[in-house]
């Protein structure tokens, strides 16, 4: 396929849907052009099984973010969802920032249209807002410093006590952290369509088969399914905890790409993906899923779909992420 075709099919479907020779090892194609083009891989870890295997580092938002940062590699390779990919853009803007499908999208980033969001935080001028990473460039541009969940109470401690805070997009994460942190935090009502499935009945079902089994949740659940777990936490402090923990099974409350660490890292150990409120494969997020291992593939050989940016826009989403990362740093929670 020539690049005028590549770009005209990229703007229909998002991805480049060429037929790959399926006698081609992906595998060992894919880190030739990675050796070849001086191309790195960053996954996150609800990303295919395979793709978790072929990327040089595997994450949450915070450690990929960290990764993007400090990458001397020419071209980033995101296999995650847009923003993740837009973040490392906006850190790396000499770079080339690759995203297999550009249909990868996040419906908690969806929950925060710029224009309400615009007008939402001019009605509380006097707040400080903080925005979950998982927000588009624009109201990263609109917000006074970015969190994860793998540093959002650290972000919160940052901001003088009796400042008030508008939090955004993630009604159940704010709400967690309004418990945990004692604050009264001003919530945009966004929230992520598969952290909200889970069935805090057929959790405790489970609970009843399994009493020896510890459950472990995403801050991004909602409080009744938070309020059984053992453990909340980003998905690399839920791996961390599941490795370093004595407890030798596991109900697992996220999307369930995490478990192919969980079980890399823990063979010995049990790991139940919890189940939704219905029938289908809801705790699989739809967009993290887009990616496949073909698509990497034809994503590296022809350098597309690529993430561009305005510099303005940049400049101004840059600034709230830089104090996140001054602020973790000062915590200790990135080197
Ligand atoms: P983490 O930063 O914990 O990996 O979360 C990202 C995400 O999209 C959760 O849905
Ligand atoms: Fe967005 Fe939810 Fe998917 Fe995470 S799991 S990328 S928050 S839709």
């Amino acid at each position: 396929m020539n690049i005028a075709d590549a770009k005209a099919q990229l703007i229909n479907k998002g991805f480049l849907d060429v037929d790959t020779d399926p006698t081609v090892d992906l595998f060992r194609a894919i880190e030739q052009l990675k050796q070849e083009k001086n191309a790195i891989i960053l996954a996150h870890y609800y990303q295919e099984p395979d793709i978790q295997d072929i990327a040089d580092y595997i994450g949450d938002s915070l450690g990929l973010a960290k990764q993007a940062a400090q990458t001397d590699a020419s071209i980033i390779l995101f296999a995650g969802v847009h923003f993740m990919a837009e973040t490392a853009k906006i850190l790396n803007p000499n770079k080339k920032v690759l995203l297999p499908d550009l249909k990868a999208g996040c419906s908690l980033a969806d929950s925060a249209p710029t224009e309400l969001f615009k007008q939402f935080k001019a009605r509380h001028p006097d707040y400080v807002v903080i925005s979950y990473i998982n927000c588009s460039a624009e109201i990263k541009a609109l917000s006074d410093i970015i969190c994860t969940s793998g540093n959002a109470e650290k972000i919160i401690e940052s901001v003088p006590e009796n400042t008030p805070i508008l939090f955004a997009p993630d009604r159940n994460l704010g709400a967690y952290l309004n418990k945990k942190t004692g604050r009264n935090m001003l919530l945009w009502n966004g929230a992520c369509q598969v952290h909200e499935l889970f069935s805090v009945e057929k959790i405790t079902r489970l609970k009843m088969r399994h009493p020896e089994a510890k459950v472990l949740a995403h801050p991004e659940c909602e409080a009744p399914v938070l309020a059984l777990a053992d453990y909340i936490g980003s998905t690399t402090q839920l791996l961390k905890y599941s490795h370093s923990d004595s407890a030798q099974a596991y109900i697992v409350a996220t999307e369930t790409g995490i478990l192919h660490q969980m079980q890399k890292d823990n063979p010995q150990k049990i790991f139940i993906p919890a189940p939704p409120n219905n029938n289908c494969a809801c705790n699989d997020c739809p967009y993290m899923k887009l990616n496949t291992l073909e698509k990497v593939y034809n994503t590296l050989l022809y350098e597309l779909p690529e993430i561009h940016m305005e510099e303005s826009l940049r400049i101004a989403a840059k600034k709230p992420l830089d104090r996140m990362m001054e602020v973790s740093k000062a915590a200790g929670l990135i080197g």
